[in-house]
């Protein structure tokens, strides 16, 4: 079956080898999958409507779930009238607060490295509102339609009690933010005395909006109670996690839930567990038949949770040479009293300069609004919005090129704990982005360029995530004389996740690619990786190479002494030619398929476990981008107009450029809606999202979205699994910064608020 394949060796990961402690062997030894641009497994799947969603799978005696949703921000319902409801045509059952079965609380995220809760709120459960817009009621019914139009008939007397929905009105009870139980506060030296002595200085606020999840695929799940078994198809970037929690609110074991979700049609952090899981679930046991709920529109807006909003003040000192003296980011954001993700803005400051002090605080006030959550690179995308224009404007009043400057400032360790990087080549790929962006050409001087009612600017900015590797992975590996299969609890969003994963598995074993199958989106599988922080692809590498390293212990057990193996230890054979052989001896070498046959076994399967990230410890590990904009300003409509963009990436070893592409190029796209349109409106008054459709709240649509060219230095990283970094987020980093210095380049304003409106360029 590898015919044709001409394999080098590939050495074994030695038994004492940690995640960053001893680079992973397999760099440098290459198949030929590693950075293919293989097409995307999935996608005939995909293209030809074959692959099943969450909402697309039918079940026996199936209802259909409509939500009622809370009109107030706080307070109790006084008064619920279902009787309309249940009268009409279709209708099968109300569940509110009095009928639902009791359930414990949602454990919310990051409260148990299980938990995959938006928030730790009772699920209908009494009579008290926590948001304007939390669920009061599920109608169930034979079709959507008949469900859609009874929930329009609850009725809901509301007694309202003062709620704080405005964010000047919590100001004053700012605290100081935690994120992952760690206080978002750094100090080295003193900044603020450094930033008055300092020759040049530059201060800003900068603010930008809450923003909501608008995943392509509605929140959904199908669910049935079929015997003791709670089945679940979700769309879900936590399976084994949901399984997890709902086992615990249910307080039945989670190996009682299944949870399955092999397609997502989106999702960049808002794809945990929110109510309707919990909802489905309850609303399935209360009426005996298995429920389908699928968000709306409006829905995902009332019930899933986005990105906070923040306020963030950024100052910068530096000597006359642009060499940074203070550099001070600190502001508030805001959260609910129940959940627990505060907007980490300040993480990028924390290594992207050498700057001499560093002061960097967020403080968070509680408002009575829906739970906030992840929203893809959380902290980064924001914070560098603001970093990063300052960075811009510090720039402009040295008089120094703003590649420069970041290049001058560029630390050899990282700034606040000392650790080495384990790979930073930021500045090739600032040098890199510039050649093939042409920044040769950008004019210095704001408002220079122009072409009949257009302005023309170019602006760049850094982009930055840090690496990230969560523990429990863990990885099913199994052999049979046709191939291999690895599976595990992971989870693809469209991302390439399957395709990547065969990709490396095949070359760790020596097969051709169409030997190998990835069985994941699986709460039953092993491991419990989350498909999110960027991690997943270094969270099942750590994995499959645990899994890979016993599967050549089990074989080389079972080889016998007539093999070309025999006596043979671990460390000293490779994979090749689908089969293994002696590293230094090539020619010795058996199948597979042989190594089976003379035992007589059809298959040999391991189950292996990816070993703590030590490597974190170890090292400073970020992916690193350089982000170049041309933007066209409208002189008389002020209407702004994104007309080439450039990302120019180290993020180590590209394992897959065709994948890769996409999603950076997904990234930048989120990125042009931050910097450009993305805004969720609240009415202050009473706490109600104002826009909670794709008609009224704007995400970039192909007329927006301009050529985005992707470059990458390739570089491996040798102390991550297989030299690779995440990918997943850091396209959207540093693009608004991006475009708002291409907005100033070209028109002379500077605009510190998103989204950047026409309105804000009159
Ligand atoms: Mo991402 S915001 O960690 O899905």
């Amino acid at each position: 079956m590898a015919q044709g394949l001409m394999a080098k060796a590939v050495a074994l990961a030695p038994d004492n080898w940690v995640p960053g402690g001893v680079p992973d062997p397999l760099i440098g030894h290459q198949h030929g999958h590693l950075g293919r641009a293989v097409s995307r497994i999935d996608g005939p799947l995909k293209v030809s409507g074959t692959a099943r969603f969450a909402a697309e799978f039918p079940m026996e005696g199936m209802v259909f779930a409509a939500i009622a949703f809370s009109t107030i921000a706080k307070g109790r319902i006084a008064s619920l009238d279902t009787a309309r409801a249940l009268a009409a045509d279709g209708v099968v059952e109300v569940m509110t607060y009095r009928n639902a079965p009791r359930l414990s609380p949602p454990p919310a995220f990051m409260s148990n490295p299980k938990a995959a809760g938006g928030d730790s709120l009772p699920v209908m459960q009494d009579d008290q509102v926590h948001w304007n817009g939390q669920p009061v009621a599920v109608v169930l019914a034979d079709t959507q339609e008949q469900a859609d139009h009874a929930a329009s008939l609850i009725e809901v007397i509301y007694e309202a009690v003062a709620a704080v929905t405005a964010f000047d009105e919590a100001r004053p009870d700012a605290r100081p933010a935690m994120f992952m139980g760690q206080p978002l506060h750094d100090e080295k030296g003193k900044a603020k005395a450094a930033l008055d002595a300092a020759a040049v200085r530059v201060d800003a606020t900068y603010r930008t909006p809450r923003h909501n999840h608008n995943a392509i695929e509605l929140h959904a799940v199908t669910v049935a109670w079929q015997d003791d078994v709670l089945r679940i198809h979700d769309a879900s970037q936590l399976v084994s996690h949901t399984a997890w929690s709902l086992g615990q609110m249910f307080g039945i074991p989670e190996d009682k839930i299944v949870v399955t979700s092999p397609y997502v049609g989106g999702g960049f952090g808002g794809k945990c567990m929110w109510q309707h899981h919990v909802l489905a679930a309850a609303a399935a046991q209360l009426c005996g038949r298995p429920v389908r709920l699928v968000l709306s529109r409006e829905g995902v807006y009332r019930l899933v949770g986005g990105r906070s909003l923040t306020e963030q003040q950024v100052s910068l000192g530096a000597d006359a040479d642009g060499k940074l003296k203070a550099l001070i980011h600190k502001g508030l954001t805001a959260k609910t009293p129940s959940n627990v993700m505060p907007e980490p803005f300040i993480l990028a400051a924390r290594s992207a300069y050498d700057a001499e002090t560093i002061e960097l605080d967020v403080h968070t006030v509680e408002l009575d609004l829906l739970a906030n959550t992840f929203m893809r690179a959380p902290g980064e995308s924001v914070g560098t919005f603001a970093l990063e224009s300052t960075m811009d404007e510090l720039a402009e009043a040295l008089g120094i090129d703003p590649i420069e400057l970041r290049i001058r400032n560029e630390p050899e360790v990282d700034p606040l704990n000392g650790l080495p990087f384990s790979s930073r080549r930021i500045v090739d790929a600032w040098r890199a982005g510039a050649q093939a962006f042409g920044w040769d050409k950008r004019s210095a001087v704001p408002a220079s360029r122009r072409e009949g009612e257009w302005l023309i600017g170019m602006g760049c900015a850094k982009g930055t995530y840090p690496y990230y590797r969560m523990p429990g992975g863990a990885a099913r590996l199994t052999m049979t004389p046709k191939g291999a299969s690895v599976g595990i609890a992971a989870h693809e969003m469209g991302m390439g996740t399957a395709t990547a994963q065969v990709q490396v598995t095949a070359e760790r074993l020596g097969l051709p690619i169409e030997a190998m199958d990835f069985e994941y989106g699986d709460s039953t599988l092993p491991g419990t990786v989350l498909a999110g922080g960027s991690q997943q692809t270094a969270a099942i590498g750590a994995a499959v190479i645990a899994a890979h390293r016993l599967l050549i212990t089990e074989l080389l057990e079972i080889v016998g002494n007539d093999s070309p193996l025999a006596g043979l230890k671990p460390d000293d054979v490779a994979c090749r030619d689908a089969g293994l052989c002696k590293r230094d001896e090539p020619e010795r070498h058996e199948t597979y398929a042989s190594i089976l046959a003379r035992a007589g076994q059809d298959s040999i399967e391991v189950t292996g476990e990816g070993p703590p990230p030590l490597e974190l410890m170890h090292w400073s590990m970020h992916s690193h981008a350089a982000m170049f904009c041309e933007v066209r300003v409208n002189a008389i409509t002020g209407e702004p107009r994104v007309s080439r963009f450039l990302g120019s990436f180290d993020c180590g070893r590209i394992l897959n450029p065709k994948t890769a592409t996409s999603q950076f190029r997904g990234g930048i796209i989120m990125g042009l809606g931050l910097a450009l349109m993305e805004e969720t409106q609240i009415d202050e008054r009473n706490g109600r999202v104002m826009n909670p459709s794709l008609s009224e709240y704007h995400i970039p649509v192909h007329m927006d979205v301009p050529e985005i060219d992707v470059i990458w230095t390739d570089i491996p990283d040798p102390h991550t699994p297989m030299g690779a970094r995440g990918i997943g987020e850091i396209g959207i980093t540093g693009t608004a910064a991006a475009v708002a210095n291409a907005i100033y380049n070209a028109t002379g304003k500077r605009v510190r608020d998103l989204p950047i409106t026409l309105d804000k360029l009159l």
